[in-house]
């Protein structure tokens, strides 16, 4: 389902009460219901959350971390799933029948997995086995709709995240001759050049003109990129890059390799939201860092790492709007609808879907 579709899905709207509620008013109810529903009640929430909604979830993760731990939670009953909506279908996916996915505002979609849609992709296909034979396997990022995921799993690929994506890359070229990428061609691009294959060896899949784009010879590609991005990462550019630099080389610069492979290649490390994670708090006190991903997370770091100066890559950054959308107004309004027993917002993928998502999702999930 896309953005514009969910919110026309979206009926239910955040009701007045909760606009007019004070933060301490809002605190307070919810860690009453947390209380109140205990172990039946499990809130994941992604390191791009806003912090008045990360200080009331029960994991903090990337994407694959919070699939994988979706996997795991067997117990709740409740899953009030605090990122977008591509992660509370994968969450859906990968939890039993009798747990409920709760997204708590459904206009919290992902503008890259609206980036390639089912009837796109299955043009998209057909026109490439016909240009290459049985040589393709599938692949997409997590960052995709539950249906991409079942065509995936479908046609013998898997899902990969940032985090996994080189290890997944491999696996894939070791099936087949060649990959399909989708929907993010930076993240896709960047992961089979750090593996060594040639930009030459790379195609642009377009699929508004349903049109292959690529330079080198057709029978050496190995790499299909589907022609899609993700909107806040691809907001830093060469020239922010550039004058840092020039203005503060001290910086070590980090990105998230969404970003596009110029910025990449112009920084000094780059990987997923964990690997920056990780950078940032192992790093030397006293160092300086310019990071190049989504602007909660980079504002959670420069407060968690007080005695490091930590800078965004572009001066000019906000937050990824989508994600954004989950406050604490849509996470009190999703926990009290629970308390009632009038639940909103549950994300259901449909069975026919979820069942070939899950082929995809296991040959992942089994592989890290
Ligand atoms: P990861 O959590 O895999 O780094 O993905 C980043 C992202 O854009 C999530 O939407
Ligand atoms: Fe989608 Fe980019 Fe926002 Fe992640 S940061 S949810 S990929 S738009």
């Amino acid at each position: 389902m896309n953005i514009l579709e969910m919110a026309k899905t979206a009926g239910n709207v955040l009701p007045e009460t909760y606009k007019v509620m004070t933060k301490e008013e809002m605190e307070r109810r919810v860690r009453k219901i947390k209380q109140q529903l205990g172990s039946r009640l499990y809130i994941p929430g992604h390191h791009y959350q806003r912090e008045e909604v990360i200080q009331f979830s029960d994991v903090t993760g990337d994407s694959l971390q919070l699939a994988q731990l979706s996997a795991q939670n067997r117990e709740a009953e409740y899953i009030v799933f605090c990122g977008v909506h591509f992660m509370a279908e994968t969450a859906d996916i990968l939890t039993t029948e009798g747990q409920t996915v709760i997204l708590p505002d459904m206009r919290a979609g992902c503008s890259m997995a609206d980036m390639a849609d089912i009837d796109q992709t299955e043009r998209a296909w057909t026109k490439l086995q016909s240009m290459f034979g049985d040589t393709i396997l599938p692949l997409t990022y997590v960052n995709s709709t539950a249906a991409i995921k079942a065509f995936v799993g479908k046609n013998g690929g898997a899902t990969v995240t940032s985090s996994n994506a080189q290890g997944m890359v491999s696996w894939a070229l070791s099936q087949k001759e060649r990959i399909l990428f989708l929907p993010d061609q930076h993240l896709g691009r960047n992961t089979a050049y750090d593996l060594g294959i040639p930009l030459k060896q790379m195609a642009v899949w377009d699929p508004h003109n349903d049109e292959l784009i690529y330079e080198g010879e057709l029978e050496d590609l190995k790499v299909l990129l589907w022609k899609g991005h993700c909107s806040v990462h691809e907001n830093f550019t060469t020239a922010n890059i550039e004058t840092l630099r020039a203005e503060q080389p001290e910086m070590n610069i980090i990105v998230h390799p969404e970003c596009r492979r110029e910025v990449v290649a112009l920084s000094d490390y780059n990987g997923s939201t964990s690997y920056i994670i990780n950078m940032i708090e192992k790093a030397k006190s006293g160092s300086s860092w310019a990071i190049g991903t989504e602007m909660n997370l980079v504002k959670r770091l420069i407060a968690n790492n007080p005695d490091k100066n930590i800078i965004s890559l572009n001066p000019n950054m906000c937050p990824c709007l989508t994600m954004n959308r989950i406050d604490l107004p849509h996470l009190l309004w999703a926990l009290e609808s629970i308390a009632e027993g009038t639940v909103i917002n549950p994300i259901k993928v449909e069975k026919k879907i979820a069942d070939n998502a899950i082929l995809a999702l296991n040959r992942m999930l089994e592989r890290v």
